[in-house]
């Protein structure tokens, strides 16, 4: 008699495998990891699996469809300025429909991760956020977000890890945006008025496995130590590239005049992740140095 051949369910479920975080998340869980893509995605290959995280039916049939051990949701509208002008999808992806995937992950028994952002504080302190201070979200943005932490609270066994300022090789972030603006000025006008701490993917995929590995749960704060503002992160990206006859140009944030409020200050204290993996996140400016190296 033929053997069957007997399917081991993926380990991990990605939603938004196909984002920032999302690819290197993916990547690093290998074969043990079913990535879910987005539904701009150009589909690459024919097994891509591509969902709307906003379709109820669809989140919750594939949970179930995989069985994972572990859902993380990397998905969610993160244009800053523009959900000052489409709240209503931001709400809906960002906070509503991580109420569906707490609930896939309920009926399938599985442990929720999900990604959330400095930009839920207000920051108006004088001291990094820790994860029990108070929640003040300026923008629609970090409202929404706010929202999907709250709705993340619905699955029964959830991960809330808040990052900030992330950098990676798989989108469009900062520190490409800023060696792309060297090709067309000599002088870069940046904000010099908020501070906050750029954070590596491949760093910050690190820690979620490491937190995994602790069965952690609740809400932890996860940046690369040390923090900036963003014209000093700018004149880092220049130093580190070797750019020389480019200035950055210090400015405000009212001189900045973008459509969304930003927090002054979104420090965030990784004290009670580094006690439950007894891991330090290294200096955003190592970690910047090591993505440069790597992708230049
Ligand atoms: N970037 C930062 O600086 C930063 C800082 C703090 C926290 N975070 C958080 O970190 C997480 C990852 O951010 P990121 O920078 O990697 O984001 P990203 O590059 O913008 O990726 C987001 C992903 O979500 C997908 N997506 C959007 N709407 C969707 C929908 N309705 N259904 C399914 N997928 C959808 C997108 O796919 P399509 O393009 O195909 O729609 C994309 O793959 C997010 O939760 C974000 O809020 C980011």
């Amino acid at each position: 008699m033929k053997k069957q051949k007997i399917q081991t369910p993926p380990q991990y479920l990605v939603f938004g495998a196909d984002g920032m975080l999302g690819t290197d998340i993916a990547l690093s869980l290998g074969g043990q990891c079913q990535p879910i893509i987005g539904p701009q995605f150009r589909v690459k290959n024919p097994g891509d699996h591509v969902i709307d995280i906003t379709d109820k039916e669809a989140v919750i049939s594939t949970i179930a469809q995989y069985k994972p051990k572990v859902v993380i949701n990397c998905a969610a509208y993160t244009d800053v300025d523009a959900s000052e002008q489409n709240a209503a999808h931001a709400y809906l992806v960002n906070g509503t429909a991580v109420g569906y995937i707490a609930d896939g992950c309920n009926r399938a028994g599985a442990k929720l991760v999900h990604i959330s952002t400095d930009y839920i504080f207000a920051g108006d302190q004088a001291r990094p956020y820790r994860e029990d201070d108070h929640a003040g979200p300026l923008g629609v943005y970090g409202k929404s977000k706010l929202a999907g932490e709250l709705s993340a609270h619905l699955a029964k066994d959830h991960l809330i890890v808040r990052t900030a300022w992330l950098f990676g090789r798989s989108g469009k972030n900062f520190v490409s945006t800023i060696l792309k603006r060297t090709d067309e000025t000599d002088v870069i006008s940046v904000v010099d008025d908020q501070r906050g701490s750029p954070t590596y993917t491949v760093d910050l995929t690190d820690a979620i496995v490491r937190l995994l590995g602790k069965n952690a749960s609740g809400i932890f704060h996860v940046t690369n130590s040390g923090s900036c503002t963003w014209c000093e992160y700018a004149q880092a990206v220049l130093d580190k590239a070797g750019i020389k006859d480019v200035k950055i140009m210090p400015i405000t944030t009212a001189e900045s005049n973008r459509p969304a409020p930003r927090p002054a200050y979104s420090v965030l204290d990784c004290s009670k992740y580094q006690e439950t993996t007894s891991h330090q996140m290294r200096s955003w400016r190592d970690a910047l140095r090591d993505f440069l190296t790597s992708t230049r």
